[in-house]
């Protein structure tokens, strides 16, 4: 994908009708979903795993972007592959060998992410780099959806853009809305979560619109 893609975080939706809130997204232009698997140990917070994202992939043909924010992610590549993720991305603060993982993501025939987030130092991130299909720079310590915007993103993207290969990819995600999207669109990401700023909203496909559009600025 060559330009600014908006990626609803399927985190606040209706789970009462997954069906119809994928749709709702289709109609809105949504070309691909985030899905956030939380473990309730790595975050302290709980979200959902593999039967969420396998019955998600029944719903849609739309790329599935997993992100998974759970300790020891090495052990479950294969059933997240299984169940139908096109991209997964693993935490940094997660992984005590991130080339291996990325690797053993890669050879799944998925793309393979590394996230970071605001309170971590870069180092272990950037020797990574050279290894993933995807950085995600979260712009919030990852958790929770409706949580204000780290301006340490935009600076950490930035230097990403400046220090790594130039097919990669650069995702921003946590508070993402209206006033921050064109600003992290400068920075260099391309891909963009959205949560509150989406699914607060009546008319998805207004607010899709709107923040394509700030996107490409
Ligand atoms: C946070 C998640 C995000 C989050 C985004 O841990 O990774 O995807 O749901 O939600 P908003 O856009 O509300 O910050
Ligand atoms: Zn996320």
């Amino acid at each position: 994908h060559a330009g600014p893609v908006v990626l609803p975080s399927l985190l606040l939706c209706d789970f009462g009708n997954l069906e119809r809130e994928v749709r709702r997204l289709e109609e809105a232009g949504v070309k691909a979903l985030h899905l956030d698997v939380m473990d309730g140990v790595f975050v302290p917070n709980l979200t959902y795993g593999m039967p969420i994202v396998e019955g998600l992939r029944r719903l849609t043909d739309m790329p599935l972007d997993v992100h998974l924010m759970i300790q020891r992610p090495e052990k479950y590549l294969r059933q997240f592959h299984s169940a139908g993720a096109d991209v997964l991305t693993v935490h940094i603060e997660a992984v005590e060998d991130a080339q291996a993982i990325l690797g053993q993501i890669r050879d799944l025939d998925m793309g393979a992410g590394i996230a970071i987030n605001p309170s971590t130092p870069m180092t272990r991130f950037e020797a990574a780099l050279p290894y993933a299909d995807l950085a995600l720079v979260m712009s919030v310590e990852a958790g929770f959806g409706g949580q204000s915007f780290h301006e340490i993103a935009l600076e950490r993207m930035a230097h990403v853009r400046r220090v790594a290969q130039k097919n990669l990819l650069i995702e921003v995600d946590g508070g993402i809305n209206t006033k921050t999207i064109a600003r992290a669109s400068s920075a260099g990401a391309t891909l963009f979560v959205v949560g509150s700023a989406i699914f607060g909203q009546s008319d998805y496909g207004t607010a899709v619109s709107e923040l394509s559009a700030l996107a490409k600025g």
